[in-house]
């Protein structure tokens, strides 16, 4: 005889069906591109420009990104450049990979994060912004491994881009919206989806085949302490992101949350004129780069 379901069995299966669903939607995503992997080393052994070259050239698209990035006035400061090779040499090295690392991140983050209640393009400005702080902040605190950091940082809320599709289907009210009426985000999306933002970038970035630190990063980016190693790598991309989003000030002009009193920010010493000093550059930096994200 066959018994029926009951509410808790139906709902049971549900939640396993739906974080299979997601799971399988997070590793269709296409493979993250070689190109950073492959031009890493040929910097490090300064190798000639037309190799370096003939790697990125490889992929017309990345190269067309490569090319309107360096060319903006947040990279493109220093002097012209009107080629590919001028990119290489004027840009040279860390910030060379920086900007490649962005050019292979773009079409992630194509489309509109509605689930999120975020505008087309919100979420990418989001995770740009938060590589270039953590790029000040690695300077400025004298951080090992800046470009893990970076890394990471850039690709910390890539679980976002997947998890929307089903905030979407399965949720009536957005979940930003849902977590101002004070439920942690990453509550909100456990309890709904069955899976976090964090979790499911981690899932991705080990998929994505990253080094273990930037894994480890983007998989506990809201919750440091939790991480099982690495935690100044992984403070720095909680540090960057909060700054990132305390940028934003209510109707009054206040900050929502008092970034220099967060117990992560007093140990990795982050005080307030520091926090100060990001703020009023990112806001510079994000104008001159904004043209070429929104292209
Ligand atoms: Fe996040
Ligand atoms: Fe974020």
């Amino acid at each position: 005889m066959i018994r029926e379901l009951n509410d808790h069995e139906v709902n049971a299966l549900h939640y396993e069906l739906l974080l299979k669903d997601i799971v399988a939607t997070a590793e269709k995503l296409p493979p993250f591109p070689d190109i950073v992997w492959k031009v890493m080393p040929l910097i490090r052994n300064m190798a000639p420009i037309e190799e370096i070259e003939k790697v990125i050239r490889f992929d017309q698209v990345i190269t067309a990104r490569v090319l309107t990035l360096s060319q903006s006035a947040y990279y493109g400061r220093r002097s012209k450049i009107s080629s590919l090779q001028d990119a290489i040499l004027v840009l040279g090295g860390q910030r060379l990979v920086q900007v490649i690392m962005i050019a292979c991140a773009a079409r992630y983050f194509q489309g509109s994060v509605s689930g999120y209640n975020l505008n087309e393009r919100e979420l990418w400005e989001h995770s740009v912004a938060t590589a270039l702080v953590s790029e000040k902040l690695a300077r400025r605190l004298r951080l090992k491994k800046a470009l893990t950091i970076y890394t990471a940082s850039l690709l910390h809320d890539i679980g976002k881009t997947v998890l929307d599709l089903y905030a979407k289907i399965y949720l009536h009210s957005s979940l930003s919206e849902i977590t101002n009426d004070g439920i942690d985000l990453i509550d909100m999306e456990r309890k709904a989806l069955g899976i976090g933002h964090q979790e499911l970038g981690e899932l991705i970035a080990r998929r994505w085949q990253f080094p273990p630190e930037v894994v480890l990063a983007i998989g506990h980016h809201h919750s440091p302490d939790k991480s099982p190693s690495d935690k100044d790598i992984v403070t720095a991309v909680y540090i960057s992101n909060a700054i990132v989003n305390g940028a934003k000030r209510d109707e009054n002009g206040h900050e929502s949350v008092r970034l220099d009193e967060d117990p992560y920010f007093i140990r990795m010493g982050v005080d307030r004129a520091m926090v100060d000093r990001f703020h009023g550059e990112l806001e510079k930096d994000m104008e001159e780069i904004r043209l070429f994200l929104r292209g």
